[in-house]
């Protein structure tokens, strides 16, 4: 009985911290786009910079310098520490997807628009960014679905999250088929089901096209 308190929990740690880290990688992503954007160099060299230590080391290894490290000092919570650390995981990786959503947008609607007196900004605002959002949505729910299977790594700060809830159950009990395949089935409904969701929302997106 303990074991399903347990597992219910992780699933609450799991899920609150996917949806937080989502919501603040977003915050992260938008103003690292607008950062490289703004062809200033400052604002340019710092984003590059965050974006390529993140991409290029693994989310694991951020999460245990950030909260043994970096916060170690500031007494934050382990959950904190990991929205703190997925969220700045998230906003690199958000960043290409906001950047790829607005490349994928037809050259044509850029020029015809520059053409018909639109300002650069004028541009962006009212022809580009509307169709690129079409194409970042769906990329930013996949992204909520690869977080929350990421996230299955906040045991190595000592989180209690859906997969530690499992290994603790799996240390107490000596019986590891049980609680790991609960894990995996947990997490494989829970991807399925935002997986159908977003392909739902992906063909209403599509309807208005
Ligand atoms: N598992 C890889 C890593 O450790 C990929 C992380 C992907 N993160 C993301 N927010 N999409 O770095």
């Amino acid at each position: 009985m303990v074991g399903i308190y347990l597992i219910l929990n992780g699933l609450k740690v799991t899920l609150m911290v996917t949806l937080l880290a989502t919501i603040l990688g977003s915050l992260l992503g938008v103003a690292t786009t607008l950062m490289k954007q703004s062809g200033k160099w400052y604002l340019s060299w710092p984003a590059n910079f965050y974006v390529s230590v993140i991409r290029g080391t693994p989310v694991v290894v951020q999460l245990v310098i950030l909260y043994f490290i970096v916060l170690a000092s500031l007494d934050v919570d382990k959950i904190t520490a990991a929205v703190i650390a997925f969220g700045l995981n998230s906003g690199a990786y958000i960043s290409e997807i906001i950047r790829a959503g607005i490349d994928a947008v037809d050259k044509g609607q850029a020029e015809a628009a520059r053409s018909l007196g639109l300002s650069h900004n004028q541009t962006m605002k009212l022809v580009i960014l509307p169709q690129a959002i079409k194409n970042i949505l769906p990329a930013l729910g996949n992204e909520f679905i690869v977080l929350l299977k990421e996230t299955a790594v906040i045991g190595f700060i000592g989180g209690v999250d859906l997969m530690r809830a499992g290994e603790i159950i799996r240390s107490r009990t000596f019986e590891d088929t049980v609680p790991l395949f609960t894990c995996a089935l947990i997490y494989l409904m829970l991807t399925y089901i935002f997986t159908f969701m977003l392909s739902k929302f992906e063909k209403r997106l599509k309807q208005s096209d």
